[in-house]
């Protein structure tokens, strides 16, 4: 992941450059590879800036409001850089019947910031996002893209958090 502040111009690096020419011809148009060419992109820059969406729009051939219609609607498209590690906490019905407001109380009391935040030290990020289909066994958060912590309780979530580097 490219992490410099320092404005960069953005375009696929090699490898991704190879990956997005690899999964075009699997779909019936060049718009029809947005998400994939946001995610090859996100995982390269951290962040879906606005830069990376004017990019896509440039690369797909479409309007920029189309790219930044769909990337707003889809939470795992960070808009904004976020911490080494983001912690997203369900907080539709279900988890909220079986309690992630308290998850989500004693996440922001641990970590000493509001869902929105990053912590100073950039490790954190906290998020409350929408149904991450595992209902049945909420309180249900997500980690970074693929590590997806269940039936939460507060001693739980210290375990989470104290094994976390
Ligand atoms: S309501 Fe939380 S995973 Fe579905």
């Amino acid at each position: 992941m490219e992490t410099s502040d320092k404005p960069a111009k953005i375009a696929f690096s090699e490898e991704n450059e190879r990956r997005f020419q690899r999964l075009l011809p699997h779909y019936p148009n060049r718009e029809a590879a947005m998400i994939p060419a946001l995610h090859l992109l996100l995982e390269q820059y951290g962040f879906v800036s606005r830069e990376v969406m004017a990019y896509v729009a440039e690369r797909l051939e479409v309007p920029l409001s189309k790219v930044l219609a769909v990337a707003s609607f889809y939470t795992m498209l960070n808009m904004e850089r976020v911490g080494r590690y983001h912690i997203q906490v369900c907080r539709t019905l279900s988890c909220a019947l079986r309690g992630s407001e308290e998850i989500l109380a004693h996440l922001e009391k641990r970590l000493g910031i509001k869902a929105g935040e990053t912590t100073p030290d950039g490790k954190f990020t906290l998020s409350t996002v929408e149904c991450l289909a595992s209902c049945g066994t909420g309180p249900v958060l997500q980690i970074n893209r693929d590590q997806y912590e269940e039936s939460l309780t507060v001693e739980k979530i210290d375990a989470i958090l104290d094994r976390l580097p």
